[in-house]
């Protein structure tokens, strides 16, 4: 096989053979094939597409080029879900009690924020104590004696995706559905999953903008996952603006505790008991979403949700006190309101907006390399469609330095867009794909 004959091949719109795919990730994961050679190939994937047995072809490919996990010591199905992320989204650490709370499994492996999207390790890490690198075996363990353990990314998993991403990254070939779907498809795959539930965000704080967008990138990922054996479903659901009120590590933590207290923002819960629902009928635990959905409620309101988190972060080495006691979380210097110069109705947030400010605060990572700063963020007062006079607190800024906090406020009272007209809420899921 000669690599511009493959690059030729899918330029001019054919489809390339299972070897032919392989090949190609096999080499350049190698180090064989060179960065140029594979960015022509990804261009013409980009322009030419790529038809489901290819896609699957490619997740395959990519799962082999490393290290998979192999979760089959777990009593039960591992579901996993997978965000295609979004700002303050904090429904992990809110769902991966509530379904262990209910007799599902939670393995997850979950990764870091980048640009203006948060990560979950981040955020736990925000919990004194709490240790998230366990060894393989150690976290298998953990799953058995307590229903639920997480972790941060460990081993060499998918090493053709973290060359391939970055290769994209500067080539302009990441908004490709086949390589994106086969990219977050094949990390899913490879630590582990049985079943995946994915939550396609759609909306200004999205990498789909639109809900057609989104719909499209969750039909190619079902198609892999159900392709290669995988119950698989998705969700496609709002990030048009910020999901509950927090924006930052430690101030998501405790959106989340207030979650699981049956205490948390409206859509927030909405949102992590509908995923929750489909979990749970994914791993077989019902057959009944609305069942499943009224069970989980019935978990964050008898203190059993909380409480499993609790065991969570004791089993990890953290100071499980934290959901009785939010002093024990790490709290930004500076306190500032952003408040409003008008009245009316809240129209719009500009959700990247936020995220963006967000990660200038401290809460995100501009590059891998950066450090977060657990205890900086948003604290939203007002989202949309509520009512605001002049004068009336919109968001709180928590900083680190006063300067940093003025800039930031700035930029969250151009995020919001007022009206005279009350608008029609959002739908927080757009809909929904069975495999
Ligand atoms: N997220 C991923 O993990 N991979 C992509 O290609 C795009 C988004
Ligand atoms: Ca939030």
């Amino acid at each position: 096989m000669r690599v511009p004959d493959l690059i030729a091949k899918k330029r001019d719109g054919h489809s390339l053979t299972e070897e032919e795919i392989s090949f190609l990730i096999d080499n350049y994961t190698k180090g064989i094939i060179p960065d140029y050679q594979m960015s022509a190939w990804a261009m013409a994937v980009y322009f030419r597409g790529m038809d489901n047995r290819e896609t699957r072809a490619l997740t395959q490919a990519m799962i082999q080029s490393g290290e998979t996990i192999d979760l089959s010591p777990i009593k039960g199905t591992i579901v996993d879900k997978h965000s295609t992320g979004g700002v303050g989204d904090t429904t992990t650490i809110v769902l991966a009690p509530l379904v262990a709370a209910a007799g599902v499994p939670v393995a997850k492996m979950s990764g870091r924020g980048l640009g203006h999207t948060g990560g979950t390790i981040d955020k736990l890490e925000t919990i004194p104590g709490m240790r998230l690198d366990l060894a393989t075996g150690k976290f298998i363990e953990q799953v058995n004696r307590i229903g639920i353990c997480i972790v941060g990314q460990t081993g060499n998993l998918v090493p053709a995706d973290k060359k391939l991403y970055a290769l994209r990254d500067v080539t302009g070939t990441v908004e490709s559905l086949p390589l994106i779907a086969a990219s977050i498809m094949s990390k899913k795959l490879a630590a582990g999953a049985h079943a995946i539930l994915l939550d396609v965000k759609t909306g200004s704080g999205a990498f789909m903008k639109t809900p057609e967008e989104a719909l499209a990138l969750a039909k190619v990922m079902v198609d892999i996952g159900q392709g290669l054996g995988h119950p698989t479903a998705a969700l496609i659901t709002d990030m048009d603006q910020p999901l509950g009120y927090a924006i930052g590590n430690a101030l998501e933590v405790k959106e989340a505790i207030k979650t699981l207290q049956g205490k948390g923002p409206d859509d927030l819960t909405e949102l992590c008991l509908t995923i929750g629902a489909h979990l749970l009928v994914l791993a077989k635990k019902t057959t009944n979403e609305e069942e499943a959905y009224q069970e989980l409620k019935g978990l964050l309101h008898s203190g059993e949700a909380i409480d499993k988190l609790a065991q969570l972060i004791e089993a990890q080495g953290g100071n499980p006190q934290v959901v009785e006691d939010f002093d024990l979380l790490p709290k930004a210097p500076v306190l500032l309101p952003v408040v409003s110069d008008r009245e009316g109705y809240v129209d719009k947030i500009d959700c990247y907006q936020v995220g963006h400010t967000a990660m200038l605060l401290g809460a995100g990572r501009a590059t891998k390399e950066d450090r977060i700063d657990p205890a900086v963020g948003i604290q939203l007062c007002k989202k949309v469609g509520d009512y605001v006079n002049k004068g009336d607190v919109l968001a709180y800024i928590h900083a680190a330095q006063h300067e940093q906090g003025i800039r930031a406020k700035q930029a969250v009272l151009e995020a919001y867009r007022l009206s005279d007209h009350q608008p029609t809420k959002p739908p927080l899921v757009h809909s929904v794909l069975r495999g």
